[in-house]
């Protein structure tokens, strides 16, 4: 057995830098607020490519620049007024639009509220299958120029919101038909060829997810034809991205990596005749939105909030931090406990050691040994062996393994492992693996992030 002491450094409080992936969102905090597209119910050719006008955030000292984020109202009956009341819902103070078809709320501490009243707009008639159906949309462009960089040097591409239905009157009367009339509230991105001069240049499709369906308390898998765009539509089932349904009132937390989902998605697209390549090195994420989409009567409230949409890559990987109740982020560990205390709880993930071979496997991970040189752990934890592989099959070679030892006080610390100077510490990384070493009274090993750094 050839293990190598390492050099390390410790920090009981935790605060070294670390890569934290590229946000694709444009001002995450809406300080310029929104341009609204007019409502075109009316006159369709003579507004939509007129002036749109501006909600300001009220909140924000930041300098006027132009608005990132576009608010869409297709096929509404009404314009959302610009002229704005304050509000207070008892959490924080808040800006609201509103007209008697929606409501819009920002809130100061970046809070969105989304209403559409279905049954005022459509009069409380049903609308039938051939007519046009009223959205309330927030939108932004993403492409090269935002961030994104082409799909196959991405490793994830994670969707994180808070989500919560605060109201919903389905309305439902005489002439419902299930299949034309509901309620949604949808988060899409469109998969975009955005290599110029390729004959497929600016060709999409979109990749979603339904958070709510009125009709569904987890949506399916849906995969169609997008008869607006004339893309397809790839939806993966909602329990893919969370575990309680939004009908439940909740905030239900969403945490979604596309990434496996666009490879599916694209194959889906080519198959049906959307699209003509499957290379993923012409694909970007192009742009997005999230909002509802009314077929029925329905008149429905929600509430979104830490909303992002991040991207990580070999060069900028993603850490690990447990804070999600019961999400192992993907680790495996073979400590072999009964389900409920096998997880991650309020931040941390403590497992108790029941034999000396107990270890914690990464999922498949990507990590450019030529950038990221310091992997930072926080545990509890005084000995313990880092494995890394760079084969996907659960293969580890001892060579390629810190030992690190430290003072056993049973305190959370900082472990800062540089290995810039280790010469198997080369190539791309596809695994890690956590063994502690098991000594006496040493049974509880506790796990609260690791990171990734390159200094
Ligand atoms: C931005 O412009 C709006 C509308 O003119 C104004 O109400 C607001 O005070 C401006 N914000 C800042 C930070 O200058
Ligand atoms: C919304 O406002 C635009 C002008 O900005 C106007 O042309 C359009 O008719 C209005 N829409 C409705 C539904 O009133
Ligand atoms: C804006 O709303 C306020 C409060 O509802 C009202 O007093 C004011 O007259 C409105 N201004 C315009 C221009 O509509
Ligand atoms: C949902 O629960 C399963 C099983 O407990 C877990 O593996 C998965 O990570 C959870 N998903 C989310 C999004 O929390
Ligand atoms: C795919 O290629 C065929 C044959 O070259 C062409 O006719 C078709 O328009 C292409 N489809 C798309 C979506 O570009
Ligand atoms: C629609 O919902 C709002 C609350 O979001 C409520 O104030 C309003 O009265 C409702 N309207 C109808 C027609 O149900
Ligand atoms: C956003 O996240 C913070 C920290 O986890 C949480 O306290 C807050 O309630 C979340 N916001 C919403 C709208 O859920
Ligand atoms: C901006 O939003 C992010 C994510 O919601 C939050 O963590 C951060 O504190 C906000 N920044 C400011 C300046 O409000
Ligand atoms: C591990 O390192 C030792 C000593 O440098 C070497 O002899 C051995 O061949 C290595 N094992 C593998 C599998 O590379
Ligand atoms: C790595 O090696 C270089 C050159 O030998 C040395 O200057 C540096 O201090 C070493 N770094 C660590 C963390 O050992």
């Amino acid at each position: 057995m050839f293990l190598l002491l390492l050099i390390l450094i410790t920090c009981p409080l935790g605060s070294h830098s670390y890569f934290q992936g590229v946000e694709l969102l444009s001002d995450v905090n809406y300080t310029q607020g929104f341009s609204v597209i007019p409502a075109c119910f009316i006159n369709p050719d003579a507004c939509a490519k007129g002036p749109q006008f501006r909600l300001y955030n009220p909140f924000s000292t930041a300098p006027n620049i132009s608005a990132l984020w576009q608010m869409a109202q297709w096929d509404s009956h009404s314009n959302i007024s610009t002229n704005g009341t304050f509000v207070n819902d008892g959490k924080s103070e808040g800006m609201q639009w509103s007209s008697e078809d929606k409501r819009f709320i920002l809130f100061q501490d970046d809070r969105l509220q989304i209403s559409v009243n279905g049954y005022h707009e459509y009069q409380g008639k049903y609308r039938t299958p051939d007519e046009p159906w009223v959205a309330l949309l927030l939108q932004q462009s993403i492409g090269k120029s935002t961030g994104s960089v082409s799909l196959n040097q991405v490793t994830e591409l994670q969707w994180n919101l808070d989500i919560q239905l605060l109201y919903m009157d389905q309305h439902i009367q005489p002439g419902y038909n299930p299949n034309i009339h509901a309620g949604q509230f949808l988060l899409y991105m469109a998969i975009q060829n955005l290599v110029p001069g390729d004959p497929e240049y600016g060709k999409y499709f979109w990749l979603g997810i339904c958070l709510y369906d009125d009709r569904f308390p987890m949506s399916p898998l849906y995969i169609n034809g997008d008869k607006g765009t004339g893309s397809l539509i790839y939806q993966p089932a909602f329990s893919n991205f969370a575990n309680t349904s939004v009908h439940s009132e909740n905030v239900v937390h969403v945490s979604g990596n596309m990434r496996p989902f666009v490879r599916l998605g694209l194959e889906a697209a080519v198959e049906r005749g959307f699209l003509n390549s499957t290379d993923l090195s012409k694909y970007y994420v192009g742009g997005m939105n999230i909002g509802w989409e009314v077929t029925g009567l329905n008149n429905g409230t929600i509430e979104i909030g830490n909303f992002s949409l991040k991207q990580y890559t070999a060069q900028n990987p993603k850490s690990y931090e447990f804070n999600q109740n019961g999400d192992t982020e993907g680790w495996k560990t073979t400590f072999n406990l009964n389900e409920n205390t096998n997880k991650p709880l309020n931040g941390k993930w403590i497992l108790s050691l029941i034999d000396k071979d107990s270890y914690l496997l990464s999922p498949e991970i990507m990590i450019d040994t030529l950038v990221v040189k310091k992997i930072i752990i926080r545990i509890n934890y005084n000995k313990f062996q880092l494995l890394w592989s760079r084969s996907t099959e659960e293969l580890f070679d001892e060579n390629d393994s810190i030992l690190v030892e430290m003072e056993n006080d049973g305190r959370w610390k900082e472990y800062i492992l540089d290995l810039s100077n280790n010469s198997n510490w080369y190539g791309i990384v596809r695994r890690l693996r956590i063994e502690p070493v098991r000594e006496e009274n040493n049974i509880k090993f506790g796990i609260d992030y690791i990171r990734f750094s390159s200094y």
